[in-house]
């Protein structure tokens, strides 16, 4: 190696150690992967570990309530001639805790498969994506209202932007059998 390559080679060397980039200054809140803020992250895993006990009971009171005003609801939960009450009874648990593990999921990719594998089971059955909108909307707002005195502006951010990741389901038309239920969408 001649002086100057010897020169040269000790620049770069240093310039990996001293002095140092300063790093990238961002301004405003850090987003995760997925959109929420880390305050808003540590505001909804704050909050679900309240309302975890009672998701069976939320669940119902808040899926009820959508299916006295949304009846043509129940009908989904069946082959079309019979109901099936237990899968009925069974949802009002099951959106509860498809919540609660997207609040625990940290990897935006697994976040981003399920929430389309959630779309798809919808399609599939025929449940109009405003409706999945709705029923995260109310189930939000009872949340909220539960947890009044423990409630947070970045709380209600955080829930706020979970509900939109509902509404921004989509109707997807595709192969319309859908195990003898319901073929159109609601
Ligand atoms: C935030 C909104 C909702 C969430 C998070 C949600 C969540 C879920 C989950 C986790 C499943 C089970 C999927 C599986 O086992 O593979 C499911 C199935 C289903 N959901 Fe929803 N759901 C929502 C809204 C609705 C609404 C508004 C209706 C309309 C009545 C509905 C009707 C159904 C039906 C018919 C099934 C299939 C039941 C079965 O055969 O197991 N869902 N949903």
């Amino acid at each position: 190696m001649s002086g100057d390559e010897i020169k040269n080679s000790r620049l770069n060397r240093a310039s990996l150690i001293y002095p140092k980039p300063l790093p990238e200054i961002k301004l405003g809140p850090v987003m995760d992967g997925i959109g929420f803020t880390l305050s808003e992250r540590l505001a909804l895993r704050r909050a679900w570990n309240l309302i975890r006990p009672f998701s069976r009971r939320y669940g119902q009171d808040v899926f009820y309530t959508f299916l006295n005003k949304e009846f043509w609801g129940i009908k989904k939960f069946g082959n079309g001639t019979e109901l099936d009450l237990k899968t009925l009874h069974q949802h009002a648990l099951k959106f509860v805790r498809f919540i609660g593990v997207l609040i625990d999921e940290q990897d935006p990719i697994m976040y981003q498969l399920m929430i389309s594998d959630n779309n798809v089971t919808h399609s599939r059955c025929k449940v109009g994506s405003l409706y999945i909108g709705k029923l995260a909307k109310a189930l939000v707002d009872y949340l909220l209202h539960a947890l009044e005195k423990v409630s947070s502006p970045t709380l209600e951010r955080g829930f706020n932007k979970l509900v939109e990741k509902f509404e921004a389901y989509q109707d997807n038309q595709r192969k319309a059998s859908t195990y003898g239920r319901l073929s159109t969408f609601h």
